[in-house]
């Protein structure tokens, strides 16, 4: 690959960023012009180490040729068939395979363009699905604090981050929320899922009891809470769920954005707890990032039920222009085929061990209270500042990218590892070598 210098953009003025603090970035950018397998590189050429898959989204990491070429040749074959009334052959095809990866009868594919997206399309169906089964009084929508479940309306709603929710008004009405599964004090330094925590699963028998289950559609949770600092889920708590909405014909929603695609050593993390939900949202991983995709898998009897009435009628009354995009599909089947080829969800077994044992190797660093991994996850939770919440971890995420030459995620207090799943272990080694220097550097 030519390291040639890249151009730096010398406006920055007109992009807003998202999630980003525009005005300290923009005062030091941090830029990425290329990436290949386990590394970006800036405008100036350097290597920076990807402990993140991107925002967990390269598992097979980057610029993988076969996608790269998929993409190529699907863009000069097919840009674009229209979405509604008609359609292109790998959009039945990738549907096909993600559905053979999923488990139980969960065979039904509806695809959209992101995490977001996939989340209000699963609500969507929830309600709509409740209502042509003439129980459409099941309206309400449960999810959890310290869930994300993206930006949309209905992710938010559902979503228990305060600082994503407070400036956005009533949201969707008829939402509950089941208490976070997190107590520092019962998990602290767990490798893997906690022991103590399964009994919260019965809280949601307390707002079924508060609501009645003829209100209640759907409950809606992250199998591995990741994005407010990587929580596994406690032994148990899953299968409690699916047994309490079983008991009250409830729809239980696995969001799988993060954790499709072996992140957490399989295809789903259902797969991993033994637990077959409703329906399995997931975008990232399908296509390694390369392309934006999102998607929902419902089990069958969901799909059965929309295919009533006359047959020249729209059933669901839902989707997006660029649902299955064909550059989108053909990134999809070569991630696929990568995934299969190369054995990474088996990788991330194997890797799972040795990962967790070198991210707790930072526990005596000054300033970590916690660690969690699962998989090939791990969050790291730092003590805050006096007086400035979140300052300490904003500078860890800097130094790594100038000083070390990695690349962290930081929410809150918490720094978030999750590497493209074909990291070697010398590559761990050195992810935490250097994140551990940063919390030195920071504390
Ligand atoms: C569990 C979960 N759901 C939904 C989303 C939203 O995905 P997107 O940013 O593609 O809309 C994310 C993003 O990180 C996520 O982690």
């Amino acid at each position: 690959m030519s390291m040639a210098a890249t151009p730096i953009p010398n406006d920055l003025d007109a992009f807003w960023l998202p999630f980003t603090p525009n005005r300290a970035f923009k005062r030091a950018p941090r830029l990425f012009a290329r990436a290949k397998d386990m590394h970006y590189f800036t405008p100036e050429g350097r290597a920076v180490l990807d402990g993140c898959a991107g925002l967990w989204c390269t598992n097979a990491g980057h610029n993988r040729d076969p996608i790269v070429d998929a993409i190529k040749r699907q863009t000069e074959e097919l840009d674009y068939a229209p979405a509604f009334q008609f359609a292109h052959p790998k959009s039945f095809e990738l549907a096909s395979r993600i559905a053979g990866l999923a488990p139980g009868d969960l065979n039904r594919v509806f695809f959209c363009n992101s995490g977001s997206e996939a989340v209000d399309t699963a609500l969507k169906i929830a309600l709509a699905y409740h209502y042509v089964r003439g129980e459409g009084a099941r309206t309400r929508l449960i999810g959890r604090e310290r869930g994300y479940h993206g930006t949309g309306f209905g992710g938010i709603s559902v979503g228990g981050i305060v600082s994503n929710r407070k400036f956005f008004g009533t949201l969707l009405t008829g939402v509950d929320h089941l208490p976070a599964t997190y107590s520092r004090e019962h998990q602290a330094f767990t490798k893997g899922e906690p022991d103590w925590g399964g009994h919260l699963a019965d809280e949601l028998e307390r707002i079924v009891a508060l609501h009645d289950a003829s209100t209640i559609a759907a409950v809606i949770v992250e199998p591995m809470a990741g994005s407010t600092g990587v929580l596994p889920p406690p032994k148990g708590y899953l299968q409690k769920l699916r047994a309490i909405c079983d008991r009250y014909g409830i729809l239980l929603i696995f969001d799988e954005v993060i954790t499709g695609f072996g992140r957490l050593g399989h295809a789903f993390a259902a797969e991993r707890y033994g637990v077959t939900p409703d329906m399995i949202t997931f975008a990232k991983g399908i296509t390694s990032g390369a392309v934006p995709m999102g998607g929902v898998i419902a089990r069958d009897r969901l799909y059965e039920a929309f295919m009533h009435g006359p047959e020249h009628v729209i059933e669901l009354f839902h989707g997006y222009t660029y649902s299955a995009h064909p550059l989108a599909c053909a990134a999809g089947l070569a991630t696929l085929d990568l995934y299969r080829d190369e054995k990474l969800f088996e990788r991330v077994n194997a890797l799972e061990p040795h990962f967790a044992e070198a991210a707790m190797s930072l526990r005596n660093l000054p300033g970590v209270l916690d660690i969690r991994t699962v998989g090939l996850t791990a969050g790291i939770d730092l003590a805050s500042r006096p007086g400035a919440p979140g300052l300490r971890a904003y500078e860890a995420m800097e130094r790594a990218f100038r000083d070390e030459g990695v690349l962290i995620r930081v929410t809150g207090e918490t720094i978030a590892l999750s590497p493209p799943l074909i990291v070697s272990e010398s590559e761990i080694g050195e992810i935490f070598d250097k994140v551990g220097q940063v919390i030195r550097a920071v504390g």
